[in-house]
């Protein structure tokens, strides 16, 4: 009853709220501002209702940080923010508006770092009588590209390859967690940033995976894939975050994870967060067992090929090797089948000796066994008629080299015979060599 009261009260409020424009910052090019509330450092009035509309560059993305902030407290009675918040929304790549909790009271909020290139700030006040400060909110268009991935903090400090990210232009990479195949790290959060060209997409692919004996143990350790354009707060709402649906969490082993498809993941963009957290180390359990930890591979990945050879996203595969796909069949013979996605790759990853398309779909790496064979075998024959080449010239030089010596020891019994007329011994040992 009261709260309903309390709505009423609201609702009359706004419907008296002061006219405030909507105001439009926008810059296509990294740079940094303030908002601020109307009359700031002034209190604001009571009845206001204003828009802040930050937008920038598809390359760029927006960050808040609140610089200071008091507004009236959240009502006692509802414990909800009434009398006057900030609403902060994310407008994500795909047009999706990410509405943030309704900030109020006098603790500043924490940053809000998106990976987004449009947020919308809104300002409510209805309380009269009131004397606060209101807020100031710096905001940073940053470039993309210059965003590093999260901090990673080693718990111990004998291993290394905590963390890192790839290098502009690269196409395909490999992520082992520190300590692999023997061990991993206790107390440790590791961040790789994935980040390929803007009309690209990140296929990964888990080759290998053995971080616990249960998949229950995902406090032990945990590897998560997380989508980079999703929404983030970084270090703010835990909650918010966990919400999201861009994340694939991996626990245990991968005999958790036996069907096709569930050791990988393709991205929405281009950028992704491999992060592995652990309290503790492997399991006692688990010492002596062969390739503790995780390997991941990681490709570039240029389109994908639907059904009928639509290219999706419009992007044609031309010059790239377009993966054969074909089909997975959960039972044998009459089962339920589905097609494998098609990705293109660039054609540098065909025989590079990792394959690259997705799970079960082996064909980039596929007509290499034959090549190898056809370049051993060529080989082999070039080697064969060296061998007898070399073979025939020593002959020929040993029999040259005989030759020679006989026609010395010859001369040498002609010369003989003129002194001595009868030595048969050299004549005869002519004879076996003609
Ligand atoms: C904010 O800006 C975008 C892009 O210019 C526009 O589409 C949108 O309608 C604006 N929002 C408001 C509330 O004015
Ligand atoms: C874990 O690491 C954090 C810093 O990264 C440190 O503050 C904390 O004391 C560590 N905990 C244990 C149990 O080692």
């Amino acid at each position: 009853m009261i709260d309903y009261l309390f709505l009423v009260y609201q609702l009359i409020q706004l419907a008296h709220a002061s006219f405030c424009p909507v105001k439009h910052i926008h810059s296509s090019t990294p740079t940094t501002g303030f908002i601020e509330s109307p009359g700031y450092p002034s209190p604001y009035s009571a009845s206001l209702d204003c828009t802040f509309n930050i937008t920038t560059a598809a390359s760029n993305v927006i960050q808040l940080s609140f610089v200071s902030f008091d507004l009236a407290s959240k009502n006692q009675l509802s414990n909800q923010c009434l009398n006057s918040y900030l609403l902060v929304v994310v407008v994500d790549r795909h047009g999706r508006q990410h509405v943030g909790e309704r900030l109020c009271g006098n603790t500043v909020p924490s940053p809000i770092n998106t990976m987004q290139s449009w947020m919308q700030v809104q300002f409510v006040s209805t309380s009269a009588n009131q004397k606060h400060r209101g807020f100031r909110i710096q905001y940073r268009i940053l470039s993309e590209a210059a965003i590093q991935e999260p901090l990673s903090s080693l718990g111990e400090p004998m291993f290394n390859g905590c963390g890192g990210h790839s290098t502009p232009g690269q196409l395909s990479g490999e992520i082992l967690s520190p300590g692999y195949p023997n061990t991993y790290p206790k107390n440790s959060t590791c961040n790789w940033l994935i980040r390929v060209e803007a009309r690209q997409r990140i296929y990964i692919r888990i080759v290998h995976l053995h971080l616990a004996p249960t998949i229950a143990e995902c406090e032990r350790a945990s590897l998560t894939i997380i989508d980079g354009y999703k929404h983030e707060n970084f270090g703010s709402d835990k909650k918010e975050s966990s919400s999201e649906t861009s994340e694939a969490k991996f626990c245990g082993s991968q005999l958790y994870y036996s069907e096709e498809g569930m050791k990988s993941y393709l991205s929405s963009a281009n950028r992704i967060v491999v992060r592995l957290v652990t309290q503790e180390g492997p399991a006692t359990s688990m010492i002596g067992e062969e390739r503790i930890g995780f390997k991941i591979v990681w490709t570039a990945v240029e389109g994908l090929i639907g059904e009928g050879d639509v290219v999706e996203g419009g992007q044609p595969c031309k010059d790239q090797f377009v993966c054969h796909g074909g089909q997975v069949c959960v039972e044998q013979g009459h089962g339920i089948c589905a097609s494998r996605s098609r990705l293109c790759i660039h054609s540098s990853l065909v025989c590079d000796g990792i394959h690259n398309c997705v799970e079960g779909d082996f064909s980039d790496e596929q007509h290499c066994y034959s090549r190898e064979i056809i370049t051993s075998a060529a080989l082999g024959f070039s080697l064969i008629v060296l061998t007898m080449l070399i073979l025939v010239c020593c002959d020929q030089f040993r029999k040259r080299r005989r030759l020679r010596v006989l026609i010395r020891e010859r001369r040498a019994t002609e010369n003989g015979k003129c002194n001595n007329n009868n030595n048969n011994n050299s004549t005869q040992r002519i004879q076996p060599n003609r």
